[in-house]
């Protein structure tokens, strides 16, 4: 990286490659066990993404490093540095390593970006952000990204936390919707903090509150992040209200909980608990038998074989792998491209594989 102070048009620099080393450049506490690390390249290279996108991070936890997930939380427009802001939860292993260790100066490999929840798949004249506690990053590198970009862009902003003291970005947001008529933002707490009075919204997100705060939603592009409960309750609102969900939007940090209902039904063989498989790591030479309810991902472990993963749900597409013969069952949830898929590659950790399968592992 070069020094300190140094100006180095953007132009003239390369932009990131999909694995890439970063440099921590700076550490700012956000809110109690959350913090924002912010990073560039170690060599000097820019950062392409889209607003709302999320990186992997390998994280030196123990003798075998781990992968963890995070949306940016900066916008593309201030493309020479980026930053993830992560919350650690009680017993959290990756994000815990991060706060307690990580420094400025300390190297990283990133995976990424990728992702497909941000508004520029979406355009519209009018939008509604709704994050809740660490769901806000998401948010916040998309309304960042529309301050920058310098037009009116009519966004109603709603950031929800447990206290106000949890309110992640809350001054930065103050100050971009201070400056222009066309944020309208708005908190939501659950609880106030000891000793402190507070005078926004207070309570659970509900339909009366969403009425108040933004009283044409129904005519908004939504983009909604946060624990299930929490989504599944302005899914709730919406649906009552008659929204067409075709123009709500979410993203989940952790597994989608799903109701025997809103499992989708597959046209492709579905596995069956009794039948078994057998699966060819054509690359290191192993061969394993197992059942079609097996993930490709539990087998190569099982086998001693590393296969890069971080959410294990089939959404950042850290697992992607070449299936070169044989068929799988694969329920992802946005990991992977219609074009990658033609192209034979599968997700380990949401592929089951029917009958023979080999993989370029
Ligand atoms: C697309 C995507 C974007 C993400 N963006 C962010 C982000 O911007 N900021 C961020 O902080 N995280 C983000 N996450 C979540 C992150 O990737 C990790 O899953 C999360 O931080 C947990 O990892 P950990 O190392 O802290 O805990 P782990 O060591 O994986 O988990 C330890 C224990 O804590 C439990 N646990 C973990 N998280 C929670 C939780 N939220 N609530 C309750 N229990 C929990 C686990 O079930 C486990 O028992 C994102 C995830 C995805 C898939
Ligand atoms: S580990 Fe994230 S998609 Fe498989």
């Amino acid at each position: 990286m070069m020094k300190l102070g140094t100006y180095l048009p953007l132009n003239e620099r390369a932009y990131w490659k999909d694995s890439q080393e970063l440099v921590c450049v700076m550490i700012i506490p956000e809110a109690p066990d959350t913090v924002t690390f912010c990073f560039k390249t170690a060599d000097d290279s820019w950062f392409l993404y889209q607003p709302g996108q999320f990186i992997s991070l390998e994280l030196p936890v123990g003798p075998q490093p781990i992968l963890r997930t995070y949306t940016l939380s900066s916008s593309p427009s201030r493309p020479i540095s980026i930053s993830v802001t992560v919350k650690a939860q009680a017993d959290s292993i990756g994000t815990r390593w991060m706060i307690d260790n990580l420094k400025v100066g300390d190297r990283l490999r990133a995976y990424g970006p990728g992702g497909i929840f941000t508004f520029t798949k979406y355009s519209a004249d009018k939008y509604l952000f709704i994050g809740a506690g660490s769901g806000i990053t998401p948010m916040m590198s998309m309304t960042r990204y529309l301050f920058d970009n310098g037009e009116h862009t009519d966004i109603a902003l709603i950031n929800c936390a447990r206290r106000p003291s949890e309110l992640l970005f809350a001054n930065e947001m103050r100050r971009m919707s201070q400056r222009v008529p066309d944020i309208k933002l708005h908190f939501v707490v659950e609880e106030d903090d000891p000793y402190a009075a507070w005078a926004g919204y207070r309570g659970r997100l509900n339909q009366l509150m969403l009425e108040l705060m933004a009283p044409d939603y129904m005519e908004r592009e939504i983009f909604c992040c946060g624990p299930e409960p929490f989504m599944r309750a302005v899914r709730d609102v919406l649906n009552v209200a008659g929204f067409d969900m075709d123009h709500y939007h979410e993203e989940s940090f952790h597994a989608p909980i799903r109701t025997e209902e809103q499992v989708p039904e597959y046209d492709d063989v579905v596995p069956s608990e009794e039948a078994t498989a057998h699966l060819t790591f054509a690359l290191s030479g192993v061969e394993a038998d197992c059942r079609e309810t097996d993930s490709i991902l539990t087998v190569a472990r099982e086998a001693g074989l590393n296969i890069p993963s971080a959410c294990q749900f089939g959404v950042c597409g850290t697992c992607k792998v070449k299936k070169t013969k044989g068929e799988v069952h694969m329920v992802h949830n946005g990991g992977i491209t219609d074009d990658e898929i033609a192209d034979g590659f599968v997700l380990a950790c949401c592929s089951q594989p029917i009958g023979a399968v080999e993989v370029e592992v």
